[in-house]
């Protein structure tokens, strides 16, 4: 797949505990993204802390990989022109309360912390988080084979 064509999103555990899922598929869906990879799995510790490892000197940093182990999440690799961008612009701000009307996080997040959702912030982060989650036989790219 060609950078800039697909992003990595993942919902968090609390979204999936509150049965968020799907209506959380379902904003994604209207948004013209394309689900080509999707798994619901649960992340060890170790796998949290390499997963944001490059927050690993923030605060909090500890708080978060354990969030994010505490239950289980929805990986996905979506297909869309300008994907990393306009999912970031689709889920909104960190903060929900500095996240705009519409957005994923304002209406599904409940904190900070707790904000519903990931999205992949660069082309080259969408590719390591896509290939931390999936091998290549898992991702199913549109095309003209399809
Ligand atoms: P993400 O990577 O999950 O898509 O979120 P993001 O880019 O909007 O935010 P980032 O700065 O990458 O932070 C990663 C995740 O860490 C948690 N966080 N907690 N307590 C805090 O101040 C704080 N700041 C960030 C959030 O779960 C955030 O999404
Ligand atoms: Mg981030």
């Amino acid at each position: 797949m060609k950078p800039g064509e697909f992003t990595f999103a993942m919902v968090k555990p609390t979204a999936v505990k509150l049965g968020r899922l799907v209506p959380i598929l379902n904003e994604i869906d209207l948004a013209g993204f394309r689900v080509i990879a999707m798994k619901m799995t649960r992340l060890s510790k170790s796998q949290a802390e390499r997963f944001y490892a490059v927050h690993k000197d923030r605060p909090f940093y500890q708080g978060l990989v354990e969030f994010m182990s505490s239950g289980p999440v929805v990986a996905m690799v979506l297909q869309k022109e300008n994907a990393v961008q306009d999912f970031r612009k689709l889920i909104g701000n960190t903060n929900p309360e500095l996240a705009e009307e519409g957005t994923i996080r304002k209406k599904f997040a409940l904190s900070v912390q707790e904000n519903a959702i990931h999205g992949s912030d660069s082309d080259d982060n969408a590719c390591i988080e896509a290939n931390f989650f999936f091998s290549q036989f898992e991702i199913f790219p549109i095309n003209e084979q399809y």
